[in-house]
């Protein structure tokens, strides 16, 4: 017997809420087996709400109703029905306080969703329907409320009791009758009216670290950061990066904080990165503990991008918040925006802009060409936490990016005044952040909309005409973009296209366009608006190399003939950073795609030296950009390669690349070995941009001479790997060790474990190391894994670095003998009993099932049957392998 299908939320059903609540106070108690809470909630009719008759029907999601009061009056049960998802009241006045009083159980919560109970103490998540699993409640997010918070627990287990807002009241009840140990309580009021995805509140033995800002009207406004307790000297980069985030927001978009304290608390079991709850964020440990000898440079910077990011959140998401989910992008994909600008001037803009790019193709661009793909504003869903998306994110960002790049910084500073003025306090939709944008602006933002509603990556085929005797260049551009489930037909997207043209010595030709009086700038953004566009250039004196979609001005896909010859004089000259760098992945994408059809002929391929010899220039200009010079010699990814192949052959990929690698090596090893050496970062470590891009390169380095499978070149890597000061250089070595079959492996990874067993965080890199191995024994190797001491089901970031790694290990994951695919599914089951939100998440792995060859489609088939017709599967599981199959 089948369960019943889980039921679809349509964005078009969307209906003001008939009641709205004021106030809430809640009095938690936590108790040793059970956590109880009364909760009192002063509501109302909304007059907003066509139906002024509606029952009231408050969510709730494994609750046990103990007492229900009306105006303090008990309710008789004729009065009120309990089912398991909601409490409906048919009778109510038009403004009443109701209470509930109801038992959870935290100890037993293995979802992480709603009040959990972690190793040092209990946690919040409420993001997005969790707050229905602490008390009944109309949870949505157009409902917005002021809380007050009231926790006891055991004093010396729960030292710390923390709420929104500010503590106004606390003390012992020690000698309480019936009760011992001793207990406390502490009551937190939040003065600000807010959602109840924003509410939390923590209870745990944690240590603080704190510190202070002064904003700049001059308010002082206290700081901390609770972690584990002994884990204080590993918070301090945290607390540095929310320091210089508070700054940045106030001089780049003047926006200052608006709380007298700001918390964080770190917490190992967490599903996501981290959480912007009013005054008090709850983060995943990854995104809060560093220390040189356990986080790496690009740890770092992850927790620079993410405590901007919830903090940007205070204002994009909590001052303004979503009217509805389908909204999230409104807040996600501008505070991505946001924290990615804030990378950006922390470190190397045109570094943070092609990291930024390869993420987008390594999963937003898949993710919109598969079967979850939907707009960034989706249309329905079965289960909300399946659209926490790269697409939500990461396109969303990019189209907020889109309307900045169209209107201009200062125009798009004067948006965002004007939205803050226009909805400040208020839930809104994407279309009022836009309107905002179009009315600071004076731009017609009218078609731009459409990228909201639109699914797919629209592809731009460009081709160009030069006429030498009237110096005109003639650039065509065509749009289109492909059928999505549900969306067959698509129309013109309005697109910016950043363009230059670079002559034969290297410089940007002014460029003027045809009906213009004079030369104007070396780089244009031209609007595009119709499926197919012309645009005249004039007095191009000489035939031009165009460099086009400057910046990645659109997440789109570009095609144009490119000779190698015109790449190549890209990669060494033009003039946008982002375009060398992408000049240089296509010319080494041409040339993997060529080596992979010669590899399935069955012969082996030859690389032409040219490339060497442009991959050569590259890695000598190193020391003058060394972050960008790691990124233009790393080749394009595995993942990247299969979205370019009708069909995918995972085995060929992974052949041609490491071939093409060890090519490169073999050719340039003096090269290598020599800009390893001058990389080299004298003195102490310290995170900074600059001594990381020379670690960066230099560990690349590292990587390419490893591919010599050279004794010599193992004992360097031991070496590095053994007098490593930092986790950094620790962990390169320690990756190109993991890919090599070779007795320092077993050495490095043994000693590694052995060393650092005692901090989870770095467990994980060992798990993941692993788990990315592309040697063939790797699927055995995480299968035994799965029963070692270090791992931990219930523990969403071993499991997304376990399976997480062996998923995204493609030529692994999609082994010709289904073998990864029945392991996938295997651990999706089990995960899905505990877990549902990161079970789905792993069952996405799926997602591009279809791209390859019949036998492994029909593995992969019977794998997605198997965890579809799993008895009692969550809605979120089942909504990502039903669209899988469909
Ligand atoms: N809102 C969080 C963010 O900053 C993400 C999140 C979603 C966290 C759901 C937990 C649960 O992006
Ligand atoms: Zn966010």
């Amino acid at each position: 017997m089948r369960d019943p299908v889980p039921q679809v939320t349509y964005l078009k059903d969307y209906a003001p809420p008939a009641f709205l609540i004021t106030s809430v106070d809640l009095d938690v108690d936590i108790e040793d087996e059970f956590t109880r809470v009364r909760a009192t909630l002063a509501l109302q009719r909304n007059p907003r709400s066509a139906d002024s008759a509606a029952p009231l029907v408050l969510n709730a999601d494994e609750l046990e109703l103990e007492a229900i009061a009306l105006n303090g009056a008990p309710l008789p049960a004729s009065a009120y029905a309990v089912e398991a998802n909601r409490l409906t009241i048919s009778s109510v006045p038009a403004q009443f306080a109701l209470t509930t009083v109801c038992k959870i159980y935290p100890k037993q919560n293995t979802k992480l969703m709603g009040l959990y109970a972690s190793k040092d103490g209990y946690f919040t998540q409420c993001e997005a329907e969790g707050f229905r699993r602490i008390t009944y409640f109309i949870d949505r997010p157009d409902v917005m409320a002021r809380y007050s918070v009231t926790i006891h627990a055991d004093q010396a287990t729960y030292p710390v009791l923390l709420s929104n807002g500010n503590l106004v009241a606390s003390g012992d009840a020690s000698h309480q009758e019936g009760k011992t140990p001793a207990r406390h309580w502490a009551r937190w009021e939040d003065p600000f009216p807010k959602p109840s995805y924003l509410f939390a509140m923590v209870a745990a033995k944690l240590d603080k670290l704190e510190d202070s800002f002064v904003t700049r009207s001059g308010r002082n406004v206290g700081l901390q950061i609770y972690v584990e307790p002994g884990k204080l000297d590993q918070c301090g980069f945290a607390m540095q990066a929310l320091k210089k985030a508070m700054r940045w927001d106030e001089e780049v978009f003047g926006l200052e904080l608006d709380l007298d304290q700001y918390m964080i608390v770190a917490v190992g079991d967490f599903n996501m990165g981290a959480m912007e709850n009013k005054g008090l964020n709850i983060f995943n440990t990854k995104y809060v503990l560093a220390r040189p000898d356990i986080a790496t440079d690009g740890d770092f910077m992850h927790i620079d991008r993410v405590v901007g990011h919830e903090y940007f959140h205070n204002w994009t998401g909590n001052r303004v918040t979503c009217r509805d989910w389908f909204q999230l992008s409104l807040t996600e994909g501008l505070t991505v925006f946001r924290d990615q600008e804030f990378g950006a001037d922390l470190y190397s803009r045109p570094v943070a802009r092609i990291q930024e790019v390869r993420g987008l193709r390594a999963a937003q661009f898949p993710e919109d060409a598969g079967p979850m793909a939907h707009p960034v504003r989706p249309q329905s869903y079965m289960e909300i936490s399946n659209f926490y998306t790269a697409t939500v994110y990461e396109k969303g960002a990019e189209v907020v990016r889109m309307i900045h790049t169209l209107i201009g910084r200062e125009n798009f500073r004067k948006g965002m005044d004007l939205y803050f003025r226009r909805f400040d306090g208020q839930a809104v939709t994407m279309d009022d952040f836009v309107q905002a944008m179009q009315d600071a602006s004076g731009t017609d933002l009218a078609q731009f909309r459409r990228w909201y509603d639109q699914a797919g990556t629209p592809v731009l085929e460009v081709s160009s005409a030069y006429d030498a005797p009237s110096q005109r260049l003639t650039l065509t551009v065509k749009q289109s973009c492909p059928p999505t489930p549900g969306q067959p037909d698509k129309l013109p997207l309005h697109i910016p296209f950043a363009v230059g043209l670079v002559g034969g010595d290297g410089d940007d030709i002014a460029l003027q366009l045809e009906g213009e009086g004079r030369p104007g700038g070396a780089t244009r953004v031209l609007s595009l608006k119709s499926s197919e566009e012309h645009f005249v250039f004039v007095s191009v004196g000489q035939k031009p190399v165009p460099s086009l979609l400057r910046s990645f001005s659109a997440p789109v896909i570009l095609k144009y003939p490119y000779t190698s010859e015109e790449l190549t004089h890209l990669l060494a000259r033009d003039a946008d950073a982002f375009n060398r760098w992408e000049a240089g992945q296509r010319l080494a994408l041409d040339i993997l795609l060529r080596a992979i059809s010669t590899l399935q002929a069955g012969t082996e391929p030859v690389f032409r030296e040219s490339f060497v010899a442009a991959v050569a220039r590259v890695l000598a200009d190193g020391p003058t950009d060394p972050a960008f010079a790691a990124e233009a010699l790393s080749l394009p990814s595995e993942v990247y390669l299969a979205e370019q192949m009708k069909m995918v052959n995972p085995d060929a990929i992974h052949a041609a690349r490491v071939r093409l690698r060890r090519h490169l090596a073999h050719s340039l090893r003096a090269e290598f070995a020599a800009m390893y050496v001058r990389q080299r970062v004298a003195g102490p470590y310290s995170p900074d941009a600059d001594p990381a891009a020379r670690r960066s390169l230099r560990n690349l380095c590292l990587g390419y001479l490893m591919e010599l499978d050279d004794p010599e070149v193992r004992a360097l890597c031991m070496e590095q790997f053994d007098r490593a000061d930092n986790m950094t250089d620790a962990m390169a070595a320690l990756a190109a060790l993991a890919n090599c079959d070779c007795p320092e492996r077993a050495q490095a990874l043994d000693r590694f474990y052995a060393k650092w067993r005692g901090e989870p965080l770095v467990v994980d890199k060992w798990l993941g190391v692993q788990a990315t191995s592309r040697l063939p024994g790797t699927l055995t190797q995480v299968i035994r894994l799965l029963s070692h001491e270090a791992f931990n089901m219930r523990n969403p970031n071993k499991v997304y670095a376990l399976i997480g790694g062996l998923r995204s290990n493609q030529v692994r994951f999609h082994a010709a003998d289904g073998a990864g695919y029945h392991f996938l599914a295997d651990q999706v089951i089990a995960l899905d009993a505990l877990n549902p939100t990161v079970a789905a998440r792993m069952a996405r792995g799926f997602d591009r099932w279809r791209k390859f060859d019949a036998v492994r489609q029909s593995h992969s088939r019977s794998a997605l049957e198997r965890i579809r017709d799993t008895r009692g599967l969550s809605k979120d599981t089942f909504e990502v392998v039903s669209r899988a199959l469909a």
